[in-house]
């Protein structure tokens, strides 16, 4: 599984849907996670609760994009951001309780491997629904 800096250098290859917000918002993502995994002590929690922020406005914005656009697929869509957001939320909190070394193997593992998948199949589909739209 390839790592958060290695989805960055294939980024348009592998990861551009072609939907110039929701790439923005992805490349954001990915570059959080970096810095987030780069980082140690204090600054590992402050770069987890802006990750947390961010992803909840990403799944928020996407969310009003599915619902918009009457997206057919946007319950299960839904669903699996839910989850992610559930784990991230818990994660943060054992952050923040100094308790930081299972959150950085989920951000490195779990969090690196929902993305692939999930932009590669949800977001894509998503994607590919807003241009037709067009
Ligand atoms: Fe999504």
């Amino acid at each position: 599984m390839p790592t958060h800096a290695q989805m960055i250098e294939q980024f348009d290859t592998h990861y551009r849907l072609g939907e110039d917000s929701m790439d923005e918002t992805h490349h954001e993502f990915l570059q959080l996670c970096v810095q987030t995994l780069s980082a140690r002590g204090e600054q590992f929690a402050d770069r987890f609760a802006t990750l947390l922020e961010h992803t909840r406005s990403h799944f928020a914005q996407e969310e009003a994009r599915m619902r918009s656009s009457a997206f057919p697929s946007s319950a299960e869509h839904y669903m699996d951001h839910q989850r992610i957001l559930g784990e991230m939320d818990r994660f943060n909190q054992r952050v923040h309780e100094g308790r930081s070394t299972m959150a950085r193997a989920w951000l490195a593992d779990s969090l690196s491997s929902w993305f692939d998948l999930h932009a590669k199949t949800m977001d894509s589909a998503l994607a590919a629904h807003l241009k037709d739209q067009n």
